[in-house]
């Protein structure tokens, strides 16, 4: 079974490092997919945050990077990915969800949607808390992986 993780990562958080390993015991293969969307104002190019998650997901070898742009549904269905994951942390993010998760399988009936709950000690951290923590010079350590700490921190310092 193949999974796809799909997300901006921008960073990736402890938060996505979370439900990776979490999806990893629904699926066999899982795709983190990092979207490409210039529209988007970005700390991090797409590269960056693709090797930011290789370098995080080294050791989990049922792990594929990727991008991608247009349709999710359409880079699942290439993918022959039959499950979207998604994490969920307080009720705020659920409407955006479950708004998502029925847009994909309107556009494609043959992908479910899973979201999984995040761990607790990560239902505060989302990208953009930690992005406007390190610009301010604030403790971003338990929001980031060490392997990652510092290239955070310089690129916002730069923001
Ligand atoms: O990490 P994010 O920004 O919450 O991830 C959002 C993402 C990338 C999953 C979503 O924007 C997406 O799937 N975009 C691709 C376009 C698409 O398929 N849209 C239809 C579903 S709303």
């Amino acid at each position: 079974m193949i999974a796809i993780y799909p997300g901006s990562f921008d960073p990736v958080t402890l938060g996505h490092v979370d439900i990776i390993k979490r999806a990893l015991s629904l699926t066999d293969v899982l795709i983190v997919a990092v979207l490409k969307n210039s529209s988007k104002n970005a700390l991090f190019t797409v590269e960056e945050r693709i090797s930011h998650l290789e370098l995080l997901t080294k050791d989990m070898p049922n792990v594929k990077v990727d991008s991608f742009s247009g349709l999710l549904v359409d880079f699942a269905q290439k993918h022959n990915a039959k499950f979207i994951i998604r994490g969920l942390r307080a009720l705020t993010d659920f409407e955006f969800e479950f708004q998502m998760a029925l847009t994909n399988r309107e556009l494609n009936s043959d992908i479910e949607t899973i979201l999984i709950p995040t761990s607790l000690q990560y239902l505060y951290i989302s990208s953009r808390v930690v992005k406007e923590v390190a610009h301010f010079g604030g403790d971003i350590s338990t929001m980031v992986h060490p392997a990652i700490y510092d290239d955070v921190k310089k690129k916002t310092e730069q923001s």
